[in-house]
């Protein structure tokens, strides 16, 4: 079990991705935060690890509520060794029809200041108990490319790369580690947006292996990333993406 012992907090935790991530770490040995927006539901996905997971309802857009989840964790575990920024939201929408409202600062402050806020409470607590740690921060690969109807997300995720570069420079004489991981397309209810839009069919094709990511690869990377295996790696975005980035087009999409 490759995160015996660790504690860590995930956010985004009810959602597709998510969910994966808690339970692949309760089943590498980890204790963990469950920390997603409804209280209800937080401690119903946390009942089903009665003593490795506390749910914490968090709105990772309000720095108070992000520091609280950090001391939660650390008053029911006595610690803290990583912290997974996870949380984000989409709302795929053609440029010409934003409302700059609600469409831009909405996602940006779940995208980009959530995890700006997980990244600077998670520090600060690392540094008061004296411990290294790793922070990884959900990109993806819409953070690198241009796409349509994605503007804001597309933004927000170029920030997530950013700002994990910056940290893992400011934070590494710490020995803390900070790590992005950029999935393609994820089979989770964000993207099952698409569906709605008349584009899942055309999506799937545009796939390396003609169907979308499972949520549990991608909680396979986060593991990794934040075991001892993983202690070479720092600033990075990781590509979990089945390729997407390279090779967008397969020969046999019809
Ligand atoms: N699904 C994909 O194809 C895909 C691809 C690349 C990156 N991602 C990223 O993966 C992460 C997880 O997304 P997912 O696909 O599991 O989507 P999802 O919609 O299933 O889960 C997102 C979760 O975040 C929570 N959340 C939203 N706003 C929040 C807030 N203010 N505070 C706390 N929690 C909040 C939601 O309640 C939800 O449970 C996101 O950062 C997303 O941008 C997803």
């Amino acid at each position: 079990m490759r995160l015996q012992g660790k504690v860590a907090i995930v956010t985004g935790a009810c959602g597709g991705i998510g969910r994966q991530i808690v339970n692949k770490f309760v089943r590498e040995g980890a204790r963990v935060v469950a920390a997603d927006l409804d209280q209800q539901q937080v401690e119903e996905f946390a009942g089903q690890f009665p003593g490795e997971v506390k749910g914490f309802a968090v709105d990772v857009t309000d720095y108070a509520q992000v520091q609280a989840m950090v001391c939660a964790a650390v008053d029911w575990f006595g610690t803290l060794d990583v912290m997974i920024n996870n949380a984000g939201i989409g709302a795929p929408k053609a440029l010409l029809e934003h409302d700059p409202v609600a469409d831009f600062d909405a996602i940006t402050r779940v995208n980009q200041k959530g995890v700006y806020h997980g990244i600077l409470a998670a520090a600060k607590k690392l540094q008061e108990l004296g411990r290294p740690g790793v922070i990884l921060n959900t990109s993806s690969i819409y953070g690198r490319m241009a796409a349509e109807m994605t503007f804001t997300y597309n933004v927000s995720k170029a920030a997530v790369d950013m700002m994990t570069k910056c940290a893992a420079l400011e934070l590494a004489p710490l020995g803390i580690r900070v790590v992005a991981v950029a999935p393609g397309r994820v089979d989770t209810p964000m993207l099952r947006q698409y569906e709605a839009l008349g584009l899942w069919e055309h999506i799937r094709r545009e796939q390396m292996r003609n169907e979308f990511t499972q949520p549990a690869e991608i909680a396979d990377i986060f593991a990794f990333l934040a075991s001892g295996e993983a202690n070479c790696i720092n600033g990075s975005t990781v590509s979990a993406d089945d390729g997407f980035l390279n090779f967008k087009y397969p020969l046999t999409a019809g």
